[in-house]
């Protein structure tokens, strides 16, 4: 899938623009604070239907002004052209548009326009706590599966309503935490499923980006530790419903437990996806180089994936990460991405894209105070 066109308008410090986006190579260059992660941001909001960065709807719009609007025009894989737009207002309206009808709920937005974000932050992914790589599981595949995406919507519900009433264990009817324990289990086992059946073509696929990227070696093995404890080891192969009895025990055993922790402690929502090194855990013992390379083999495994289960390429938002890496990680990852991938890059640093320079389909703007405008380029 590529992107042809985006526009728009009172985007943070971004007035107007209509940006006609070459399908190979785009390169957003600019000094720091003129809107060039506000640039990659407007574009993914359409992919998630939310701000990659966390912001409210509100804080989206430029200050003093009352709409905003986005649009993104493309092609899919087949050559089909669809347009996304968006329109939020300071009184909080939000319309949703795909091909020109509105649609009801912002998940339907979720998997139209695929896209896969590089950022320094992105470390977080392999040194942060568990966290950050479930909210990575979670929105790699709610990308590649409606059914994933109402599963966790559906789990996360029952979650808050259990952990209401845990909140308050004394209180808490053991019949009422069942009804809560049914519905995450219904919710919450395909959730297990899927992670399961997905670790090993994303390890593998990460664990080849790895070695491109970092060849000074060591293999990347990605482990998946479900907190449900003794009952998932019972659990031969993937078969729904000895899942869904493993779930329910587990909850059962753990119902003292949960009671006196006064939240929900067993489920998806706790369990933990784990990155080795030569068999030692990233996280501990890892390099920050070595660090560095996972978070991107991560992301490189989340495009790998999309592809793999929808036949589209994403297209790729790359912000001001090869300050972060030397020049061979640099170079190997530029070379992964760009045959197959649409690129949007945004840098401070000319010296950064030089390698870039003869490469075809190659298109240059300025981000400067808000505005974005063609760099003229020698031929
Ligand atoms: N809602 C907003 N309205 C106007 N300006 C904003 C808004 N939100 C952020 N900004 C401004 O955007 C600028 C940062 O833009 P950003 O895209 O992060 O820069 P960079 O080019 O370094 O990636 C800051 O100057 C910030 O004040
Ligand atoms: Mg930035």
């Amino acid at each position: 899938m590529i992107l042809t066109r985006v526009k728009l308008l009172n985007y943070r410090n971004l007035r107007e623009a209509s940006v006609e986006i070459s399908p190979k190579i785009n390169i957003f260059l600019g000094r720091n604070g003129q809107g060039k992660t506000n640039f990659l941001e407007a574009v993914s909001y359409l992919s998630l239907g939310r701000s990659h960065r966390g912001a409210a709807d509100r804080e989206l719009l430029r200050f003093g002004t009352e709409h905003l609007n986005l649009t993104v025009e493309g092609k899919d894989g087949q050559g089909e052209e669809f347009v996304l737009e968006a329109a939020l207002s300071r009184q909080g309206q939000k319309r949703v548009r795909i091909d020109g009808s509105p649609i009801r709920r912002t998940a339907d937005l979720v998997g139209r326009l695929s896209t896969v974000l590089f950022d320094p932050g992105e470390i977080e992914l392999v040194k942060g706590g568990p966290e950050h790589r479930r909210r990575f599981l979670d929105h790699t595949l709610s990308m590649v599966s409606a059914d994933y995406f109402r599963n966790l919507l559906g789990y996360r519900r029952a979650l808050s309503q259990k952990n209401r009433l845990l909140k308050e264990p004394r209180r808490a009817r053991d019949e009422e935490i069942e009804v809560w324990d049914a519905e995450l289990v219904r919710h919450g086992t395909p959730l297990i499923l899927a992670r399961r059946r997905i670790l090993p073509f994303l390890e593998q696929v990460c664990a080849r980006s790895y070695s491109s990227l970092a060849p000074e070696g060591g293999s990347l093995t990605i482990v998946l530790k479900l907190s449900l404890g003794d009952a998932a080891n019972a659990v031969r192969g993937d078969d729904l419903e000895s899942w869904q009895d493993a779930f329910h025990e587990a909850l059962r055993v753990g119902r003292a437990r949960e009671r006196q922790l006064g939240h929900a402690w067993i489920g998806p929502h706790r369990d933990r996806l784990e990155l080795e090194l030569r068999g030692r855990s990233l996280r501990r013992y890892g390099s920050q180089g070595e660090m560095r390379s996972a978070a991107i083999a991560l992301k490189l495994g989340q495009a790998e994936l999309i592809y793999e289960r929808t036949h589209e390429r994403p297209v790729i938002l790359l912000d001001d990460i090869f300050s972060e890496l030397d020049h061979q990680r640099t170079r190997a990852l530029q070379k992964l991405l760009h045959e197959e991938h649409q690129l949007l890059i945004a840098t401070a640093r000319k010296e950064d894209i030089e390698a870039m320079q003869q490469w075809s389909g190659l298109r240059i703007w300025e981000v400067e105070e808000g505005r974005i405008a063609p760099v003229e380029q020698a031929q």
